[in-house]
């Protein structure tokens, strides 16, 4: 009985896990283990022995269970001490990143003018920013000698002495995109052009760099009345409230007849309200395209004919988010970018309204 004490004690104290503890459970006081064998010879012993045997073996049992109910609670010890050790965490580590920028007043409406004209039919075109003069004004019907070409304060690229490379400079508009979409197109075609243009020009509504969207639709019939319906659906659905439009005559010399476009605002309070009362606010140009620039794209006038319009971006943004003055878009000023900014993944869509 000596023997099988030393040989259980030594065994539960090397046991490593909770698993070879319950096999040797099995094996020493199961019903079948080596104890309960020993206690079922106890029926052939005389009384004399049993009083002997009985008890001890009884105590054995005993101890056997006590050591393996002690090394058990000693293994749980254990693994939740290695447990404590191994998912311990710093709770003083920074938290996960929250996403820091914002998408810009002029690429929030950029999207939001894309989506409005996009839904009506006119594909988006681009052009280079750095132009001929004749694509900036030549061709648009803008001969050296016109007034618009010092009107513009047209920043020119620099040349060398010698260097005869015909002149460039920093786009004026985005109506030289009218031109290129025709030579690369040809007739009909309905585009528009987003995009940064350049003038000479710093104030509280004048930054030397700013945008314009550029509209252009060229058919067979198209008439100055597509063109007032496309931009009265246009302004409703960008300020999210029926906008009434005014024309009134003007002059570009790549339209003929040319008109400027006011909308309807109140002016009530010393602030802008779109789309109410009977105040007017200019907003575009526009007009049937000049045959003339139609000509010099390589469309034939005779067949084709249509509307254009250019309208600046930065101005449609400050009118419909309240922003008072533009040279604020452009300084950077992360307090200014986190007030007027977008969230990144809010994208604009006609069907999820584009007023937010
Ligand atoms: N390009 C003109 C500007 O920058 C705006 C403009 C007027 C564009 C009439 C047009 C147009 O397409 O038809 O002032």
């Amino acid at each position: 009985m000596d023997d099988l004490r030393q040989k259980y004690l030594n065994a539960i104290a090397d046991a490593a896990d909770e698993s070879a503890l319950e096999d040797l459970r099995v094996t020493a006081v199961g019903k079948k283990g080596e104890v309960s064998l020993k206690m079922r010879e106890l029926g052939r012993m005389t009384p004399e022995e049993r009083q002997v045997a009985g008890p001890a073996l009884n105590a054995l049992k005993d101890e056997i269970n006590s050591a393996l109910a002690a090394k058990k609670s000693a293994l749980e010890d254990a693994a939740l001490d290695a447990r404590l050790r191994d998912e311990w965490l710093d709770v003083t580590l920074p938290a996960r990143q929250r996403p820091q920028g914002t998408i810009h007043p002029v690429s929030q409406v950029t999207e939001e003018v894309t989506a409005i004209l996009a839904d009506m039919g006119f594909a988006v075109a681009e052009g280079p920013q750095i132009e001929t003069d004749w694509y900036n004004f030549d061709a648009l019907n803008i001969p050296g000698h016109h007034p618009a070409r010092t009107e513009m304060d047209t920043f020119y690229m620099h040349r060398d002495e010698g260097d005869n490379r015909p002149p460039h400079v920093l786009r004026t508009h985005t109506s030289p995109v009218q031109i290129r979409s025709m030579q690369e197109n040809g007739a009909p075609i309905r585009i528009i052009c987003p995009g940064r243009v350049y003038r000479a020009d710093y104030d509280q509504t004048h930054t030397p760099m700013f945008h314009q969207v550029e509209g252009l639709a060229i058919d067979r019939d198209i008439s100055m009345a597509n063109l007032k319906w496309v931009l009265e659906e246009f302004f409703s659905a960008f300020f999210g409230t029926s906008v009434k439009t005014r024309f009134r005559a003007s002059h570009f010399p790549f339209t003929e007849p040319s008109a400027e476009v006011d909308i309807q605002c109140s002016w009530e309070g010393g602030t802008v309200k779109v789309g109410e009362g009977d105040g007017w606010l200019e907003v575009l140009g526009s007009g049937m395209v000049h045959p003339k620039v139609l000509a010099a794209a390589g469309v034939d006038p005779n067949e084709w004919q249509g509307f254009a319009f250019g309208m600046g971006i930065d101005r449609m943004a400050m009118l419909k988010y309240g922003i008072p003055d533009l040279r604020a878009f452009f300084d950077s000023d992360l307090r200014w970018l986190r007030h007027y900014g977008f969230a990144a993944l809010d994208q604009p869509t006609l069907h999820g309204g584009l007023v937010r």
